[in-house]
């Protein structure tokens, strides 16, 4: 790994800038750490996007238990039932610890935060600030702790917790091994930029993860990726969301007859996401138009309780108060990713991840809904006190400048998009493989979207099951045994290779 950054030295990395990074940052003060990003810190992080926010066990009807039952259920059979523990445990207190930040939650008229329902959810437990932009109003937050801390026109920094660098860098494969600390976060980790449709910044399409491989470390799970279904079905790219909170609010799903399709369906438009986003998907591959209704269930006061997303509404020139909003399943986040522990260590010594590019086995093969900003909030503790407690000596990494190739995932796009999408099949994922395997071992910029996408196709080749995410046309039943799926470079450039062999020279 040589991002164009400088010559760092004498501190741990932390690839991103999403709210795990962040927060691991601001526990490792006054240690200095870098935050490494693909564009200034926090522009482009999922995080800042997230309209949803953080779910956590706070209402009187509620408690970790519960919460832990709708997480292992969403996960089907695939979560680590020690880490949900452990991250759902930790979950008032991380709220607590972001209000310390400043962090303004929102609140009900008695002064209580006000708790929000999303879809699989058994009780209310979701916490918001700035109405939908809870992402944008802690990513705000840690900035303000950072510039507190860190005058970067002086360059004195009292106590440091992070200093900003532009990563521009450029891995490459084969093998090379990453030396040192990294740790990455949600805008390294997130893979929605390979897919047309997506409610990720383009910069999201696997860059941390393919560090990790390249580092020699293990990937986990590759194959679960969650499709929202409910993306503003508008032309521009990111997708913005329409929060699964309207549905929270009794919004319902329509076709253009006005046919509600999931009235027969079991927990309707708040069944599981993968529930929801194939209900959505077979509506449109049939023909159909799909629009989500909040005539009746909020109307006018729509703009109030979801202020970004009636924005996002205006400027597609539809009033969520008077019509119903086009909508469309879109990428929008990875439960695959670097396999590490609960305090972030992958089966790389000195290798970190933490946030969305890293699988701990909370979300299984389907995260519940507001889940991740609350792992990201909790595990960047658990990641800071283990970093902090690497051994004196510890030979941190040194990363030197080379001439970068900025990625550009747009000609993997159209390939992702047809083989990993919300319902896969065997063909169309061998022939993926077959199409990017040489894309992927080239130096260009497309390589490492190609790498990405190659080693999930592998993935979701090799998973003859239907389980969460994951939708096998040729393979529809769920397997009586969940396993996790582990896969190195190594392996998946094995992989590969033997399935672009043509067939005549496979048999021989
Ligand atoms: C949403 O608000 O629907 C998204 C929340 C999430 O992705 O967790």
């Amino acid at each position: 790994m040589t991002p164009e950054v400088g010559d760092i030295r004498g501190a741990p990395v932390i690839i991103g800038a999403g709210v795990a990074g962040l927060m691991t940052a601001l526990h490792l003060a006054p240690h200095p750490v870098y935050l490494l990003s693909p564009t200034w810190l926090g522009t482009e992080a999922s995080s800042a996007l997230a309209q949803g926010a953080l779910a956590a066990s706070l209402g009187a009807d509620d408690s970790p238990d519960l919460h832990l039952a709708d997480t292992l259920a969403a996960g089907d059979g695939l979560c680590d039932e020690s880490v949900v523990r452990r991250v759902l445990n930790a979950a008032d207190r991380a709220i607590e610890n972001l209000m310390d930040l400043g962090v303004a939650f929102d609140c009900s008229w008695d002064g209580t935060l006000r708790l929000g329902l999303e879809a699989a959810h058994s009780r209310r437990r979701i916490v918001n600030a700035g109405g939908d932009s809870t992402g944008r109003e802690l990513v705000r937050a840690h900035h303000r702790c950072e510039a507190n801390a860190f005058d970067h026109n002086s360059g004195r920094h009292g106590s440091p917790p992070a200093h900003c660098g532009k990563w521009a860098g450029q891995r490459r494969a084969g093998g090379k091994k990453c030396t040192g600390d990294c740790l990455s976060d949600p805008s390294t980790g997130g893979i929605g930029a390979l897919f047309r449709d997506t409610t990720n910044p383009p910069g999201s399409f696997g860059h941390g993860l393919a560090l990790a491989a390249c580092a020699g470390a293990e990937l986990a799970d590759l194959e679960f990726i969650q499709f929202h279904p409910t993306a503003l079905d508008v032309s521009h790219r990111p997708m913005p969301l329409v929060s699964e909170a309207v549905r929270g609010e009794g919004a319902v799903l329509i076709n253009e007859r006005g046919h509600r399709f999931l009235s027969n369906t079991l927990g309707g438009e708040l069944a599981s996401r993968d529930v929801v986003a194939r209900a959505v998907w077979q509506q449109l591959a049939t023909g159909h138009r799909v629009y989500l209704d909040a005539r009746q269930s909020l109307g006018q006061k729509f703009a109030k309780r979801f202020p970004a997303v009636a924005r996002h509404c205006r400027d597609g020139g539809i009033d969520p108060a008077v019509e119903p909003i086009p909508v469309r399943p879109a990428a929008h986040y990875h439960m695959g990713g670097v396999a590490v522990d609960a305090a972030g260590r992958s089966t790389v010594p000195g290798l970190w991840a933490c946030g969305e590019v890293a699988c701990t086995g909370l979300h299984g093969a389907n995260r519940l809904a507001s889940n991740s900003l609350t792992e990201a909030v909790t595990t960047s503790l658990w990641v800071a006190q283990s970093v902090a407690a690497a051994p004196a000596g510890w030979q941190w990494p040194r990363l030197v400048a080379k001439a970068p190739l900025p990625p550009d995932p747009s000609s993997v796009r159209h390939v992702a998009s047809n083989a990993l999408g919300v319902i896969r099949d065997g063909q169309a994922l061998s022939d993926t493989v077959e199409t990017l395997l040489p894309i992927a071992v080239r130096n260009t910029a497309a390589s490492d979207p190609a790498l990405i996408a190659l080693m999930i196709a592998i993935a979701a080749l090799r998973r003859e099951e239907s389980r969460g995410s994951h939708c096998r046309s040729d393979f529809p039943p769920r397997s009586a045994q969940a396993r996790s799926s582990r896969l190195t470079l190594a392996s998946a450039m094995t992989v590969a290779a033997e399935l672009s062999l043509r067939p005549a020279e496979r048999s021989a």
